[in-house]
């Protein structure tokens, strides 16, 4: 079968990340016609054009599906983050970001097992700021809405019970954001009396980043609003191996754009040292959405052998192999499990 999907290689490490996952991907033998977008963000502004180009937009509206790598967002001036438009435009409401332990790696903690489920559309990334130059006072308005919590909250639980998940933990500030907090932490103890067989508790979001520091196992699956989502799938992603090893998903219930937890990394950019394997974990939840579980299933294996035998790894993880190198390695083993 074959499929028609959105590519995004964005700037940054991201040509070269997506460079090698599309390299595995076709390795696994999956047939994709990729509709290639490579002007946004920057240099889509250079051009004249908006950061959020139409065709893009319209690109993933006709296709339902996007692997897209990061795109640089510049720091308190500029346009609005391209990520955050296109998770709002297409309404990408559940960020889902798994942070597993990878055996292999030399890593705290060996058997983390965790999801962070973040709201993806609305909070503190709402867009809602004011400056008063006169004043110099900067106010950011979270707008957290009963049906943008409720439905981030409701996929949780269905994830949860669809994947034999059984444990469902709320991060809030409710104790002093007694009203947005509050609200979610409410909608989300009404939600968890529709899934009795799902073990349900809040954290203050201070506190879990303790517990998660110092016991990650005890958790399963988080959910929680866009800016503390954000923040703790960073956390868990430093629990597992790094950004360079941890994988991600902004999923709607039309549309799906998958891409890693990880940024534009603009330190290493254009060095050929990334690791891919996010990506590359990225693009195989992107398989098993597309309906192509044994490609994901190759793929995966053969990513985990090369970790369980540590010889070719980036750098990022103990290794001295190239983006490249690393990505030719894993091509071909993947092509010898689907041989096989
Ligand atoms: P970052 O994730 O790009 O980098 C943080 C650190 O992790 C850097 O030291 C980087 O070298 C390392 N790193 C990240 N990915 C790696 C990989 N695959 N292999 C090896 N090392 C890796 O975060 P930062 O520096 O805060 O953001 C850089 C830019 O990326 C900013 O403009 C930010 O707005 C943008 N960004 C874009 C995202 C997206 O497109 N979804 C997500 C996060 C940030
Ligand atoms: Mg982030």
């Amino acid at each position: 079968m074959s499929h028609e999907l959105t590519l995004l290689p964005g700037d940054g490490i991201g040509p070269e990340v997506t460079e090698a996952t599309v390299q595995v991907i076709e390795a696994a033998g999956v047939d994709i016609v990729w509709d290639r977008h490579r002007v946004i963000g920057a240099t889509a502004v250079e051009r004249g054009r908006p950061a959020l180009p139409p065709d893009v937009v319209e690109s993933i509206q006709e296709r339902g599906t996007a692997l897209k790598g990061p795109v640089t967002t510049p720091v308190g001036k500029g346009f609005t983050s391209v990520n955050v438009q296109l998770r709002q435009r297409l309404d990408l409401y559940a960020n889902v970001r798994p942070a597993t332990s990878l055996e292999g790696l030399d890593t705290p903690f060996d058997d983390v097992d965790l999801i962070i489920f973040r709201e993806n559309t609305e909070g503190l990334y709402s867009g809602i700021e004011y400056f008063d130059d006169r004043l110099d006072i900067a106010d950011s308005i979270a707008r957290v809405t009963r049906r943008g919590s409720e439905r981030i909250i409701r996929f949780c639980f269905e994830y949860a019970r669809e994947h034999g998940r059984d444990h469902v933990t709320l991060a809030h500030k409710a104790n002093i954001l007694k009203k947005t907090s509050g609200l979610f932490l409410d909608i989300g103890n009404d939600v968890a009396a529709d899934y009795p067989e799902i073990e349900y508790d809040d954290r203050i979001i201070d506190n879990l980043c303790m517990q998660l520091v110092t016991n990650p196992e005890r958790y399963d699956c988080i959910v929680s609003t866009n800016l503390f989502g954000d923040i703790l799938s960073d956390l868990t992603a430093g629990l597992v191996g790094g950004l360079g090893v941890t994988p991600g998903a902004n999923i709607g219930d039309e549309l799906a754009v998958f891409e890693a937890v990880h940024g534009s990394a603009p330190d290493i950019a254009g060095q050929n040292v990334a690791n891919p394997t996010a990506m590359i974990r990225t693009a195989v939840m992107m398989l098993q959405h597309i309906g192509e579980p044994d490609a994901a299933a190759a793929i995966e294996g053969a990513l985990f052998e090369m970790y369980r035998e540590g010889d070719v790894l980036t750098r990022d993880v103990g290794g001295n192999a190239s983006t490249s190198e690393f990505a030719d390695a894993l091509a071909d083993r993947v092509a010898h499990h689907v041989e096989a």
